[in-house]
């Protein structure tokens, strides 16, 4: 990975995932985590202060070192106890039915292998276990998926490898979840850029 990849990327990450728009998200979905749990692509921890009592230990897992240093000085602010692992979601280093509650935001889109990364999820949440999602994806308007799959290959190599086009209820239910519920909608901005899939899963 080249120096933009390393420093400049990581930094553009936190910078526009602190939108107050995605805040609201994070504050609607991440409260409904309980028990064991772990944040698939925890980024610089943005999630963190939402996270509610009843989380007994925190898991957050990324394959950037930089994002996760971010991470760290997040957790002493929340005052949370996360263990931090720098590792590929495609490579889960979790004995199966591990966990009670998986969490992903906007991780999804950036995860190169992303039906490998879902099928290790599966296997590391307990049977029946949670998958909360707030992931940006492929638009159900034919005008708008066009403009995401011309954007996608323009768009990947500036923005950490994050896809516009992916269909994430389709990925995440040939993973093996059973979706329980979704809610999609365009969030405020260019089109290509913020289809959004809302929800739960069971593994
Ligand atoms: C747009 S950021 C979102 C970060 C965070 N989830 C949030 O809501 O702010 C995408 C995240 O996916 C992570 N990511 C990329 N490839 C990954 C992989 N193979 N496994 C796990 N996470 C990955 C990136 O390092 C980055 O933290």
């Amino acid at each position: 990975m080249g120096l933009y990849g390393r420093f400049v990327v990581p930094r553009l990450i936190n910078f526009a995932m602190k939108q107050s728009m995605l805040r609201e998200r994070r504050a609607a979905l991440v409260p409904r985590a309980k028990g064991t749990v772990l944040e698939v692509g925890i980024g610089s921890g943005l999630n963190l202060p939402y996270y509610s009592h009843e989380v007994e230990r925190l898991y957050g897992v990324d394959p950037s070192p930089q994002l996760l240093a971010m991470a760290r000085s997040n957790a002493r602010k929340a005052q949370l106890a996360v263990e931090l692992v720098c590792e590929s979601a495609e490579r889960l280093p979790f004995a199966d039915a591990s966990f009670d509650c998986a969490i992903m935001t906007w991780t999804l889109c950036s995860i190169p292998h992303a039906g490998r990364a879902l099928r290790e999820v599966h296997r590391v949440l307990k049977p029946g276990g949670e998958l909360f999602f707030a992931e940006h994806g492929l638009a159900p308007d034919a005008r708008v998926a066009a403009w995401q799959r011309r954007l996608t290959p323009l768009w990947r190599p500036l923005a950490g490898g994050c896809h516009l086009d992916r269909p994430i209820d389709e990925l995440i239910r040939a993973a093996g979840f059973e979706i329980a519920e979704v809610q999609n909608r365009y969030l405020k901005g260019p089109k290509p850029f913020t289809y959004m899939y809302e929800g739960s899963a069971r593994a």
